[in-house]
């Protein structure tokens, strides 16, 4: 035995039953998308196929002339395979022709809202907001690139290696990121954020139990008295999601520009404005990034700015737009507290090469947000507001905060789900006067902590 088998069968006990598996059920599928190219290239030389008019005809069409090149080769090869076997590979054939490949099955199916291809074996979903990993395979990585190139040379988009990543919105709103090669170490990667044709509601969101009543009461007031609003949390953690919805509550007489990489919001308003950056074209030209996008809609008369996610040196016009007059604006960070989120703020500044002490940049930080809404993903697969802290001004060179409502964990139930509830804090925000002063009527009570909450329970 050489030492190689040795370590194979070596790991071979290591791996739990559920591995072992799925690594079977990977490598038969792997078969199958090898024979489905097989039979793919035999009727693709006979066929008439217009794969821009997959009605079910000529689908059912391909299905048969499919199933007949797979039986034809496996007679030639003398192996045998079950009925629903060569079904499975016909079918593979079919997405081949008519949609993109091996995860064509994903981008139809409404309960998976995000795809991710990690190189040609491990192809991942999140269902209802958890991860699994699905038995889906690629015949290699040179299969996961054609699909790619499916998918993003309609859109007048390519990668290769001189450009080996590609950020892009597919024709049904869902967004797209490649990666490939030298960058991608593993193998072409693609993670697909789906298109929520439905997306969630205010409503939704009290259901799911990702914020409560009075905070919705609270926040509704916020945005409509004007308060400059930043959503952070990390990724997938929901903060686009509660945006559009908190973005609801605007009201809608009001003149509203979203900036957003990839257009996600989806406003109700009529007189919503929607500006998207552009990457560089071919030549490497023509970028227009969302901090050129930020100055040219101060002069477009907003009522509103909503920048979909502050990433870079757009936050600095951001604070000074929030801060001449441009109240009301909205706009999410990737941090993963309400702090990280003020220096994550800070750091951006600084990518604007304006030689700013970080004194100064904290002050405009302080006085132009208002309020953080911090959003987290629990391991349950639930996306919950975890404090919504005001920010009140600055103490020596820090800036401070206090939280008006927070989530309290207890624990777990039976079936994992977390268990806790929102509360106040008992705090006031200092910024109530001036949302009353615009008219927005808030209950004192919903800032009342609850008699049970008491005595040290917070
Ligand atoms: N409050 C929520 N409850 C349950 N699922 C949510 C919630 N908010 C978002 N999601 C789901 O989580 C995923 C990521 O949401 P998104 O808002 O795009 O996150 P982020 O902008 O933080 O990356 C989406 O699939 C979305 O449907
Ligand atoms: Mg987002």
């Amino acid at each position: 035995m050489t030492f190689d088998s040795f370590s194979l069968n070596k790991n071979d006990n290591y791996m739990d039953d559920e591995d072992a598996i799925d690594s079977a059920i990977i490598k038969k599928n792997k078969e199958l998308q090898m024979l489905a190219d097989k039979a793919l290239n035999m009727i693709i030389d006979n066929t008439d196929i217009n794969p821009e008019n997959g009605d079910s005809l000529q689908k059912k069409n391909i299905l048969d002339k499919a199933l007949e090149a797979i039986n034809e080769i496996l007679d030639t090869d003398k192996t045998h395979l079950s009925l629903l076997e060569k079904q499975k590979a016909a079918y593979f054939v079919v997405d081949e022709i008519f949609g993109y490949g091996p995860i064509t099955k994903l981008l139809n199916d409404p309960t998976v809202s995000e795809i991710m291809v990690n190189g040609s074996e491990n192809v991942y979903v999140e269902k209802s907001g958890k991860i699994e990993k699905t038995e889906i395979t690629f015949r290699d990585d040179q299969h996961v690139m054609n699909t790619i190139e499916k998918i993003i040379t309609p859109l007048g988009r390519r990668v290769d290696e001189s450009s080996p990543m590609v950020d892009a919105r597919l024709p049904d709103g869902s967004r797209v990121n490649i990666i490939i090669p030298p960058l991608a170490i593993k193998g072409p990667t693609i993670t697909i954020r789906k298109f929520a044709a439905d997306p969630f509601t205010l409503e939704d969101l009290i259901s799911f139990g990702t914020l409560n009543h009075d905070m919705s009461t609270f926040l509704r007031a916020c945005v409509r008295g004007k308060i400059n609003i930043v959503v952070s949390g990390g990724t997938g953690s929901g903060k686009t999601t509660l945006l559009n919805v908190i973005s609801s509550f605007i009201p809608h007489n009001e003149r509203i520009i979203t900036i957003e990489d990839a257009a996600e919001l989806q406003l109700r308003q009529k007189h919503v404005v929607t500006l998207e950056s552009r990457p560089a074209n071919i030549e490497g030209k023509g970028k227009i990034n969302i901090r050129d996008l930020v100055v040219n809609s101060l002069r477009m008369r907003p009522d509103r700015i909503i920048v979909g996610e502050v990433r870079s040196a757009e936050a600095l016009d951001m604070l000074q737009a929030m801060n001449t007059g441009h109240d009301g604006s909205i706009t999410t960070v990737h941090a993963n507290s309400t702090r990280d989120t003020l220096s994550r703020l800070e750091t951006m500044v600084l990518m604007s090469e304006m030689e700013l002490p970080s004194k100064a940049i904290r002050e405009q930080i302080s006085s132009a947000i208002h309020l953080i809404v911090q959003v987290a993903r629990f391991l349950d697969g639930t996306r919950k507001i975890i404090n919504i802290s005001e920010i009140t001004g600055m103490e020596g060179d820090t800036i401070t905060m206090q939280d008006i409502f927070v989530y309290k964990q207890e624990g777990f139930n039976e079936r994992g789900q977390v268990i806790g509830r929102h509360i106040p804090t008992g705090i006031v925000p200092a910024f109530i006067n001036n949302i009353k002063a615009r008219g927005e009527v808030l209950p004192a009570s919903i800032f009342k902590v609850p008699m049970h909450e008491q005595f040290g329970r917070l």
